[in-house]
């Protein structure tokens, strides 16, 4: 049976001895320690209140009282400390070591596509062409009318293009057909005061129209942009894609003129060496009109870059330009197809699947 003064002198040495381990901890895991060693299960604590079941009866409660009284300031202590280290902690984790060496930002690239648009456009200029721009969103009359594509004509039904619905522009529908044979009109078009329906454009030839409405020949522009077809998606199909678009307005303009001014740019952007070759082929907007292929070595065929030919008279009487002392050539080619035969890449769904592998390469 222990010494009752021993007992009680042993229960009030506790909260001091306590008190200084607890002054020596300054981290975490020595607080833990500190809490085994003191609050544990099989601590310090617990440990005196089973000698407590050893002391005579009359004693259990004055003892239990103290015993309880110590425990509760060590436990008070303990979580005290905990709070002070843990407010530590938190501002060590807000300080900023401005020696350390940072981590680099991961740069982007401009997108392939874009720089291909750059290098075309780059080449054309030095060839004397200017850029123009039109919008994505476009009229009946500029997608189709003044590119003498009539009412009847297939490339204007609804399966084949994005028309926008309940969605009239500030254009108008044209009367009639526009451009009639004879001499261009120098009234203003007769318009019909029902608004056109709007659609996306199915091709950058829309801007060929634009470019004439508002300026006077020589022309000689280029026209990169975006254009849009319900087309299923596969390795040489999207319903998005990017046209370059040329015109080329001038007195004594003939297809020889266009047909040099091609092979000048095929050789220039993709080797001396290239194959191309055009084809006879059919345009509304063209008279005559070609398709151009050029040689895909890695495929080993031939792949169409677009149309082309001289402009169509009705063209140019739709943009009140007088086609008996003006002639033209134009062409418009994909520029996904020119990227995958410079750079080598197999499927054009590769442009649009935003992989970082495939951007980072260009
Ligand atoms: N707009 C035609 C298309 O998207 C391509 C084209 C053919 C453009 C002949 C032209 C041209 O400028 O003269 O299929």
């Amino acid at each position: 049976m222990p010494i009752m003064a021993e007992v009680i002198e042993q229960i009030e040495g506790m909260l001091p001895a306590a008190r200084t381990d607890l002054a020596a901890v300054t981290s975490m895991d020595q607080l833990e320690q500190f809490r085994i060693k003191w609050l544990g299960a099989k601590g310090l604590v617990k440990i005196s209140m089973k000698l407590l079941g050893q002391v005579p009866k009359e004693q259990k409660p004055l003892l239990g009282q103290k015993l309880n009284a110590t425990d509760k300031q060590i436990n008070e202590a303990y979580e005290q400390k905990k709070q002070s280290l843990s407010q530590q902690t938190d501002s060590d984790r807000d300080y900023v070591d401005v020696t350390e060496p940072g981590k680099p930002p991961r740069l982007g690239n401009k997108h392939i596509l874009m720089k291909v648009v750059d290098e075309l456009t780059d080449l054309f200029g030095r060839m004397g062409f200017a850029i123009a721009t039109g919008p994505e969103v476009e009229d009946e009359f500029h997608n189709f009318v003044a590119l003498n594509i009539p009412e009847s004509h297939p490339a204007r039904d609804p399966l084949d293009n994005f028309y926008l619905e309940n969605e009239k522009g500030s254009g108008f529908r044209v009367q009639g057909s526009v451009a009639q044979a004879g001499a261009p009109s120098t009234e203003p078009r007769t318009l019909n005061p029902e608004p056109s329906l709007r659609l996306l454009r199915t091709q950058t030839s829309t801007v060929q129209i634009r470019v004439m409405e508002t300026t006077k020949p020589p022309i000689r522009v280029v026209i990169p942009g975006r254009v849009y077809r319900p087309d299923t998606h596969d390795a040489t199909h999207l319903s998005m894609f990017h046209q370059l678009e040329a015109l080329v307005v001038d007195k004594d303009v003939t297809m020889v003129d266009l047909k040099s001014t091609v092979m000048q740019f095929i050789h220039a952007y993709f080797g001396p060496n290239t194959r191309a070759r055009f084809r006879p082929s059919f345009f509304p907007f063209t008279e005559p009109s070609a398709e151009v292929d050029v040689w895909f070595e890695d495929k080993q065929r031939w792949v169409e870059l677009g149309g082309c030919g001289m402009v169509h008279p009705n063209v140019f009487k739709a943009c009140n330009i007088d086609p008996e002392t003006y002639s033209g050539w134009a062409f418009g080619f994909g520029i996904e197809r020119i990227a995958m035969r410079k750079y080598g890449i197999d499927d054009i769904r590769h442009f649009v699947e935003n992989d970082v592998r495939f951007l980072q390469q260009f």
